[in-house]
């Protein structure tokens, strides 16, 4: 029952024009605006450089000559005072009502929606996201802290005490872990950030938090927004600049109890390792990093509703996200049919400036993306098949822009690492191979999301079992899990779980405690 009054947030239908138009309103407000960021420590948001401050110009990853603001990188002091307090504060906050620490989640969460207009501009400034999924990312932002605020609620009242005699009261209570970092990824620059945050906070923890250095400004804006809420000052605290020297710092330092990263696989290794060679035990790590996701379509799926999946996990969001879809598997009988529609769909596709409404794809995140992301697309076009590349417009000329691409290849083995972006790779299969297709996905370690197209019950449900990835999504797209509705996370070379926006996902970030009292 306690679950039945939670519902996610409203979402807006931008291709009404009555409901868009009064939001395009308010985000063109903020049309020009100059953001100046900085570390939020204990309290104080550090917006004036000093002279050993690094700051950094945030240029808009759509046209480079915008200057969308400002941030000023921490310092070590900083570093210091950000761990020094969380550590002594982290007894106070643990021992403060769940009930408080959720209710400050539902505040935030209510800023988050009164201050729509605000994020989503920014997350087409300094992000460089569509319309469509600054919207999707403000709600599932929303989401988050309101469905981790309500399990932590539930968590406490369900006992786990086990077993209780005459004269022996036993309980199990919960309690957070200590100091947690959190280190976040610029392509949910506010949905992944808080996430994070919140499950640490609403289980007892104290957050010092490190977004990565390409959204800092939003994140800055949600920590100050989280004070508003009424999270203390000393709970949070926000760390600016690089992942090497600050990440590293933090991941070392024995004062840290627990680390929640979303990134790269390489990344996850290299944390892990640092957090193996503490001094103390080693600390809690959850970790959600990179796939090499796949999707296979045999010959009884409908053509057409392939292809509008495809289109959606493979380039949506400008393939930017984790889940996306980067390798089609197609039955080779009907190959050419699909083959061709993909062609045909992707010609509809419209790549250019984030803040408009008829954008399909906008820019990737930088230029150093971009140049990976074009690398890729040559060495492939020269030694693979070209199927199609959407045609860039002008008005993608000053900006990081990558032409959705798709190539054939002949086999999996040809890719060795993510490429995270809108790139889809094609491989025809014969019905007879399909085992062997399963395995060479399996075998390449990662296992994040799977798609699968097909008619066939005993098709779909041996793909589903034979499979180790954490997500598979069946006759529909492979991208943009909801919130307690399905889990996200995978396994392998993807990610150590628990699910994020899943029951057990606040589990990991607390310790659990047996009092057994004789009466
Ligand atoms: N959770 C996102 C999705 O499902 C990926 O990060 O697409």
């Amino acid at each position: 029952a306690i679950f039945a009054d939670r519902k996610n947030s409203y979402s807006i239908n931008i291709d009404i024009e009555s409901e868009l138009h009064p939001l395009e309103k308010q985000i063109h407000a903020f049309d020009g605006q100059f953001w100046e960021a900085g570390p939020v420590v204990a309290g104080e948001h550090y917006t004036e450089a000093s002279d050993d401050s690094v700051v950094q110009q945030c240029l808009a990853p759509y046209d480079r000559r915008i200057r969308v603001g400002s941030v000023i990188f921490s310092t070590p002091e900083m570093i210091e005072t950000a761990l020094d307090s969380a550590e002594a504060f982290y007894p106070q906050w643990n021992d403060t009502a769940v009930e408080q620490r959720a209710q400050c989640l539902y505040n935030l969460a209510d800023l988050l929606e009164k201050n729509m207009p605000e994020l989503i501009a920014l997350c087409h400034h300094e992000a460089g996201k569509t319309i469509h999924d600054c919207i999707d990312e403000v709600r599932e932002a929303v989401d988050f802290c309101r469905y981790y605020g309500q399990q932590a609620i539930y968590n406490q009242s369900f006992s786990e005490a086990n077993v209780s005699f005459d004269n022996i009261i036993q309980e199990v209570s919960r309690q957070g872990k200590g100091v947690f970092v959190c280190i976040s990824p610029w392509n949910f620059p506010l949905a992944i950030f808080l996430g994070q945050i919140s499950a640490a906070l609403v289980t007892g923890n104290t957050v010092i938090a490190k977004p990565a250095e390409q959204t800092s400004i939003i994140a800055s804006r949600a920590v100050i927004l989280m004070l508003e809420a009424g999270f203390p000052k000393e709970a949070i605290h926000l760390l600016l600049g690089s992942g090497a020297k600050i990440g590293s710092l933090l991941t070392s330092d024995p004062r840290v109890s627990g680390v929640v990263f979303t990134g790269s696989t390489n990344t996850a290794q290299v944390i892990n390792q640092q957090l193996a060679k503490r001094e103390k035990l080693p600390a809690t790590f959850v970790a959600e990093t990179g796939g090499q996701n796949a999707m296979i379509v045999d010959s009884t799926a409908l053509p057409e509703q392939v292809v509008r999946d495809v289109i959606r996990s493979a380039f949506a969001s400008a393939g930017q996200r984790c889940s996306a879809l980067r390798v089609l598997f197609i039955q080779s009988d009907i190959a050419e049919r699909v083959i061709e529609l993909i062609k045909g769909a992707m010609q509809e596709l419209r790549v250019g400036l984030p803040y408009l409404h008829s954008t399909d794809v906008g820019p990737v995140i930088d230029k150093t993306a971009k140049d990976k992301l074009a690398a890729h697309i040559l060495k492939m076009k020269t030694e693979h098949k070209l199927i199609a590349q959407v045609d860039l417009e002008e008005v993608c000329q000053h900006g990081d822009f990558i032409a959705p691409t798709a190539i054939e290849i002949a086999h999996l083995g040809l890719l060795t690492e993510e490429q995270f972006g809108p790139i889809l790779h094609i491989i025809r299969y014969e019905a007879a191979d399909l085992e062997s297709v399963i395995g060479q996905i399996n075998q390449s370690g990662f296992g994040l999301t799977m798609g699968v197209h097909s008619r066939n019950e005993t098709t779909y449900t041996r793909i589903a079992n034979a499979s180790r990835v954490g997500n598979c999504y069946i006759n529909r797209d492979q991208v943009g899990a909801v919130v307690g509705v399905q889990p996200f996370g995978g396994q392998g070379l993807s990610g150590t779980g628990p699910k994020a926006g899943g029951p057990r996902y606040l589990a990991r970030f607390t310790k659990q405690v047996l009092s057994s009292v004789v009466m």
